[in-house]
């Protein structure tokens, strides 16, 4: 089988861990060029940086999301290094210690979810479709954005509410600008994640955990593997047609 993006041009925010390691390193794989910006180059999960694994196929460049000059220096440095954009990434995305209930959320709190998760996605969407107009599509397309929401974007996860309206703002988003930009070829979509196995192991609290368990109908959690190859098919040609969906990956989590 062919790989699925041979020479296409990747940016992946957020892509030093977790689910946005998991896409670039599929991305890498399937022939892509790929730019990963994150504000830390060592994986939350431990094991071999990006730049490592990536080698000669992408490259790293300090970036923090919920910065305009660093989003530009990031989609700069791969179009300098490439000649174009083709499929956008924004994936960074906090919860920790600011997720709370509405009350005990404080204006710092929400700030910092609402700076990377919102502000964040805004930034990256904006700087990429910029870039995608300006340049020559590749048959019909000339550019497609992913961004990663999550299934709390649709529903209420109970105690986490900076985080939950973050999410429900990216879906939004999304169907906001698959509208304006459409008909200038360029394809907008999410990928929504329930549960997935992500973080340090030792630090995953077990009372979430059986949670994530109860809300899934599938018999395990998920696998950054699982939204990593979602993501692969709305940056693919496969999806040639598909604008505005939020694409849940959550083993039937929203099905309950
Ligand atoms: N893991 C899940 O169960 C799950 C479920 C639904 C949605 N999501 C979403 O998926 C995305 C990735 O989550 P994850 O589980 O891989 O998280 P993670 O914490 O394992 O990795 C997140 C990465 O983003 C980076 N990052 C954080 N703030 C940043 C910033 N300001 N600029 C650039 N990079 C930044 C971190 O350094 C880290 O490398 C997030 O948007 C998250 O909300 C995750």
């Amino acid at each position: 089988m062919s790989a699925r993006l041979t020479g296409r041009v990747t940016v992946v925010t957020g892509g030093a861990s977790g689910l946005g390691r998991a896409i670039a390193v599929r991305f890498a794989d399937e022939g892509a060029h790929v730019v990963v910006g994150d504000v830390r180059r060592d994986p939350v999960e431990g094991g071999a940086e990006i730049a490592e694994i990536l080698g000669e196929r992408g490259h790293f460049v300090e970036t923090d999301a919920s910065r305009w000059d660093d989003v530009d220096r990031l989609v700069t440095s791969a179009v300098d290094r490439y000649g174009r954009l083709d499929v956008m990434v924004c994936n960074a995305g906090v919860a920790g210690r600011w997720s709370k209930g509405l009350l005990e959320t404080t204006e710092e709190d929400w700030d910092a979810i609402m700076a990377v998760n919102l502000r964040g996605t805004f930034l990256g969407t904006k700087r990429a479709v910029g870039e995608m107009l300006v340049q020559e599509p590749i048959g019909e397309v000339r550019g497609r954005v992913v961004i990663i929401s999550s299934q709390h974007g649709m529903v209420g996860p109970p105690g986490h509410v900076a985080y939950a309206a973050s999410k429900g703002g990216v879906v939004n988003f999304v169907h906001q600008v698959a509208v304006d930009f459409g008909r200038l070829g360029v394809l907008v979509n999410a990928v929504a994640p329930g549960k997935i196995l992500t973080g340090n192991p030792a630090g995953m609290r077990s009372e979430l955990l059986e949670y994530s368990h109860a809300r899934t109908p599938f018999h395990r959690l998920g696998r950054p593997e699982d939204v990593a190859g979602a993501a692969l098919f709305l940056a693919s040609d496969d999806a040639g047609y598909v604008s505005g969906i939020n694409l849940l990956v959550d083993g039937g989590w929203m099905a309950y």
